[in-house]
């Protein structure tokens, strides 16, 4: 209907390759799946919390139950909890390494690193006209670039939880591993929200079909 500025063609590549997509797809279910854990630990099932009802069920069966005693048994549903944010952890964990290869092995002008380099030199020679648009760019490649360090510092650190048994210097460092594990998901969390506003925005506005090209990979245009 407008001669739309904003459309002037984005002279990135947004076209992600299928192993790209499958990726993307793979990690968005993933990261769900691990905050789904996490909801459910802390705020549905709240193990710990469900002690007095342990006790009182008990002991209208005629048993007593020590505060002890009944933490243990609630620790049988929270373990079940963690086991699968274990699972579903290593997953992540290999997931990221394969985004490691695909950036090591992908074809040079898709790599993030060109990407991001070429967004870097545009928005410095960008013309004011053309200006908004290089900023824009480079704004979500900076954020893709911290989800990329978060989710290395969540898997090293989810590793370690993991395995600090096994090594006597994980176990001493386990209480700051435990510490930086959970605040990096608050910045995952925060990457979640701000990626989903800009991608519906950006939908909405200055490109139609972006997130149809992250499904199917196809460059059709309106
Ligand atoms: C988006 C990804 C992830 C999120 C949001 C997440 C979140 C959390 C949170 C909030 C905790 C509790 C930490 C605390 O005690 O304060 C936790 C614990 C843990 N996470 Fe993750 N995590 C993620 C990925 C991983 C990965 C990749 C692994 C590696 C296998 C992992 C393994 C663990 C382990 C072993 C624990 C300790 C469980 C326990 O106390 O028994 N996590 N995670
Ligand atoms: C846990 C949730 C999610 C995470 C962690 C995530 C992560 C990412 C990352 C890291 C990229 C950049 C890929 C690269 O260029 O290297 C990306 C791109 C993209 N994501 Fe997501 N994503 C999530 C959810 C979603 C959802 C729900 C949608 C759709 C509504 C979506 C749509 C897109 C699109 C369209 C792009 C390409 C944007 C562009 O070319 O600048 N993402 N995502």
């Amino acid at each position: 209907m407008t001669p739309d500025s904003a459309t002037l063609p984005t002279p990135t590549t947004k076209d992600y390759s299928a192993a790209m997509r499958l990726w993307h797809w793979a990690n968005w279910l993933l990261v769900s799946a691990q905050l789904i854990t996490i909801l459910f630990q802390r705020v549905i099932v709240k193990a710990k919390t469900a002690v007095p009802e342990y006790q009182e069920l008990m002991s209208r069966e005629g048993i007593s139950l020590s505060e002890k005693q009944a933490r243990s048994l609630t620790r049988v549903i929270s373990e079940r909890i963690w086991d699968w944010h274990v699972y579903i952890g290593l997953a992540l964990a290999g997931l990221w390494l394969l985004r490691l290869l695909l950036e090591l092995r992908g074809p040079s002008p898709r790599r993030f690193g060109a990407r991001l380099t070429a967004a870097l030199r545009r928005y410095r020679l960008a013309p004011p006209a053309r200006g908004e648009n290089a900023g824009r760019n480079l704004f979500s490649l900076l954020t893709y670039l911290l989800f990329y360090i978060m989710l290395a510092v969540i898997a090293l650190t989810g590793l370690g939880l993991t395995y600090h048994h096994d090594f006597e210097w994980l176990d001493r460092i386990e209480h700051d591993l435990e510490e930086i594990h959970n605040a990096t998901m608050y910045g995952i969390i925060a990457f979640f929200v701000v990626h989903l506003v800009g991608v519906v925005w950006a939908e909405l506005t200055s490109e139609k079909g972006l997130v149809s090209r992250m499904i199917s990979g196809s460059q059709e245009r309106e």
